[in-house]
């Protein structure tokens, strides 16, 4: 497995190129299911995750072009011949469970197994089944699979989400977006990567109304055609160089992206200290010292909980006190014993952490847990006197597109190193 190491102490500066957003990518990829037409996403990460989900999608018999140099992805399912998604590929990646809703939808069935847990939490696709079997879906588990029917296609409904669900939502549009007559989601998501699956099926012919709102009326069209749609960029990317910027005491021009999507990170960050500069498609950020904040994760457009690790490294630096609370997911604290190894003075209570300042960092031997934490390392250790060396980076490699090479540009000294697979 390969590893990272960082020379801490070095404070970050230059310009960054934010990448498409995974967590945009990922639903837009299984939106292509919704028709036998060409579906083409510009701005596609290169991304482990991508590469599952384009793996998934070839199984079902979706012709797939990956982007090589140009980042556009032509895909095309016209030819459908499986309608199962399988334990081996949807153990590995949880958003393969967004293919349910289109399967379902246009092939009127639909086999997927059960994501099982994940090192942040149980997080169970109840909601997701709800929903459908709302819109008349006929749903068996058996055997570790949903398998999901409605020989009559799916009828348009009202329905109240009782928890934000990002993905609940996005098989919840996507499903509608087939069904006959009109659908109408209370307490649906509202994340920048929900409204940009909507404007993508807008573009391929659906008729969907409240996009950005929590309130969602899906009118049902009979077929959807293929389109060309541009992937946002990606927030939390953006959040994490800015986390590294002010952690660094750097500057750094995050381009590419419009700030008003970041929620409440810009505002959050500004009560930490950091300085930030806005324009049309970018943000700068620059570390000029950091007092302690509170931070509570919430749905968009509250502090996000996919930048909770990252902002927790960022604190572990700052003058005074911190309290983050994490009510999203029942287990993301994976990266304190990490960085606490790094010297951090952090104690977990519950669903809150205090983080305490230190004067310092230091070096040491630390392992990725998950996405994010991971990158919580990263930052922790490009503050760090002395080489940190991060294990089991493959967590990264799932959502950051070459981040040695742009944490190296800016002038980080970040170096992977490649270990032999044990034969
Ligand atoms: C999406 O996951 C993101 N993943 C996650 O990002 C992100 O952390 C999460 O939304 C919250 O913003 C993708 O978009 C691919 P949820 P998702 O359904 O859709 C509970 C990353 O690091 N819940 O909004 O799986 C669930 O357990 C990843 O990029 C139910 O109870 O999240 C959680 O507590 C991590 N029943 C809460 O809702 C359900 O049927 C929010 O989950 C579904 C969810």
């Amino acid at each position: 497995m390969d590893k990272i190491v960082i020379k801490g102490g070095e404070p970050l500066r230059g310009s960054i190129a934010i990448s498409g957003a995974k967590n945009a990518a990922l639903p837009l990829m299984a939106a292509a299911l919704l028709t036998d037409q060409a579906l083409v996403l510009q701005n596609i990460p290169m991304l482990a995750d991508v590469m599952t989900m384009a793996k998934l999608l070839r199984q079902h018999g979706v012709a797939l072009e990956l982007p090589n140099g140009h980042p556009e992805l032509v895909m095309q399912a016209d030819a459908i011949t499986n309608l199962v998604a399988p334990y081996d590929l949807v153990r590995t990646m949880r958003a393969s469970v967004l293919v349910l809703g289109p399967l379902l939808a246009r092939f009127g069935e639909a086999k997927v197994s059960l994501p099982g847990g994940c090192a942040i939490g149980t997080r169970p696709i109840d909601l997701h089944l709800k929903v459908l079997e709302a819109m008349g879906a006929e749903i068996l588990l058996t055997e570790g699979y949903v398998h999901a029917t409605a020989p009559d296609g799916l009828k348009g409904c009202e329905f109240q989400f009782d928890t934000v669900s990002v993905g609940a939502t996005e098989n919840a549009v996507m499903a509608a977006s087939l069904a006959q007559g009109v659908t109408v989601l209370h307490n649906a998501a509202r994340e920048p990567e929900v409204a940009d699956l909507c404007r993508c099926l807008v573009a391929m012919g659906a008729k969907i109304e409240g996009i950005d709102t929590s309130n969602l009326t899906i009118t049902g069209v009979a077929k959807l055609n293929g389109a060309t749609h541009r992937v946002v960029a990606d927030r939390i990317e953006a959040g994490s160089f800015m986390a590294a910027a002010a952690i660094t005491g750097g500057h750094l021009k995050l381009e590419g992206i419009d700030p008003h999507i970041m929620g409440a990170v810009t505002q959050k960050f500004m009560e930490a200290g950091v300085k930030i500069e806005t324009g049309d498609n970018y943000l700068i950020a620059q570390g000029n010292g950091l007092t302690g904040i509170d931070i509570m994760t919430q749905p968009y457009p509250g502090f996000p909980t996919d930048m909770q690790a990252q902002s927790m490294a960022m604190l572990a630096l700052a003058k005074g006190a911190s309290m983050i609370t994490e009510t999203i997911f029942e287990n993301r604290y994976m990266h304190v014993p990490e960085l606490v190894r790094m010297g951090a003075n952090i104690v977990v209570q519950g669903r809150s952490a205090i983080i305490r300042g230190v004067e310092k960092l230091n070096s040491a031997e630390v392992m990725a847990t998950d996405l994010r934490a991971s990158l919580s390392l990263v930052i922790a250790a490009l503050a760090a006197q002395g080489e940190t060396t991060i294990h089991r980076i493959y967590h990264l490699d799932r959502g950051y597109e070459k981040l040695e090479q742009k944490l190296s540009a800016v002038g980080a000294r970040i170096e992977r190193i490649r270990e032999k697979e044990l034969a």
